[in-house]
């Protein structure tokens, strides 16, 4: 068995039993470099070292946040996190479609063009934020208008996504992601994250970092730059 598959069997288990498995099931993610597939899904090559990300601030509640990559003996917090999601969010309603959060979380470590972050207090994961690549291969693609407005290419926009655990919200945990999510973007060469929300919490936070909130093919898009504010937020 290679390197990788040990590691691809290892998260495949998490598929077929219970999100329990103790860490020490889980090979080290070094294992991993070099070949990143999944399925259909490959990309040549290798990832180059990432930057670590590790960015702590103290949340509205006083308790602190750490925002950071997970290591692999992490992943039954980040499995736990994940189920408890499925209780909330109709679209994690399925658990497979949570078991499937938890290994692309590890798999977009090893693949170029994406990333995955844990927001983090007292030990728990409280919130992930991600980045992939293709926003106009998405299963709701973004409206190649809006970039296009921003002289962006899609090449040059990743799509980000974030989560923060109902009971920790409203106290500054999000704001945390998505600037930690800006960085990660940042590292891997994008310049802008685009989203799609229906989040009042997050729109705010996207026009206060300079970014712009609008309608596109029926939906509510962000797009915040990686490298500052850039033109001033449009009114929606
Ligand atoms: C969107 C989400 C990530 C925000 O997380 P959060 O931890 O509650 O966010 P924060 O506590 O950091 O709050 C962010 C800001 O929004 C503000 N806010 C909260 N509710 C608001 C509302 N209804 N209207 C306007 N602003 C609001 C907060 O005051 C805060 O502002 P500040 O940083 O200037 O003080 C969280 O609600 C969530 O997981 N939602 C479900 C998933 C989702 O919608 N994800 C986004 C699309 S992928």
């Amino acid at each position: 068995m290679n390197n990788f598959a040990g590691f691809s069997s290892a998260l495949g288990n998490l598929s077929r039993t219970a999100m329990t498995r103790t860490a020490k099931e889980f090979p080290p993610m070094s294992r991993a470099r070099g070949l990143c597939s999944e399925g259909s899904k490959t990309v040549p090559g290798t990832t180059a070292a990432r930057p670590a990300i590790e960015r702590t601030s103290v949340l509205k509640d006083g308790r602190e946040a750490t925002v950071r990559r997970l290591e692999p003996r992490e992943v039954g917090a980040l499995a736990s996190f994940h189920a408890k999601r499925m209780q909330f969010a109709d679209l994690f309603a399925h658990k497979e479609l949570s078991e499937r959060a938890v290994r692309n979380h590890f798999l977009a470590h090893e693949t170029p063009g994406e990333d995955a972050l844990a927001a983090i207090v007292a030990d728990k994961v409280v919130g992930t934020a991600t980045i992939e690549a293709q926003p106009l291969e998405m299963e709701l693609p973004i409206d190649g208008h809006i970039l296009a407005a921003k002289g962006m290419k899609e090449s040059e926009v990743c799509v980000g996504r974030m989560m923060v655990d109902p009971d920790f919200r409203g106290i500054g945990v999000g704001r945390a992601l998505k600037e930690a999510q800006l960085v990660a973007a940042a590292d891997s060469g994008y310049k802008a994250v685009a989203g799609l929300t229906h989040s009042a919490a997050l729109k705010h936070v996207v026009r206060t970092l300079g970014g712009s909130v609008q309608e596109g093919m029926g939906q509510t898009w962000t797009v915040v730059r990686c490298d500052g504010p850039g033109p001033a937020p449009e009114k929606t």
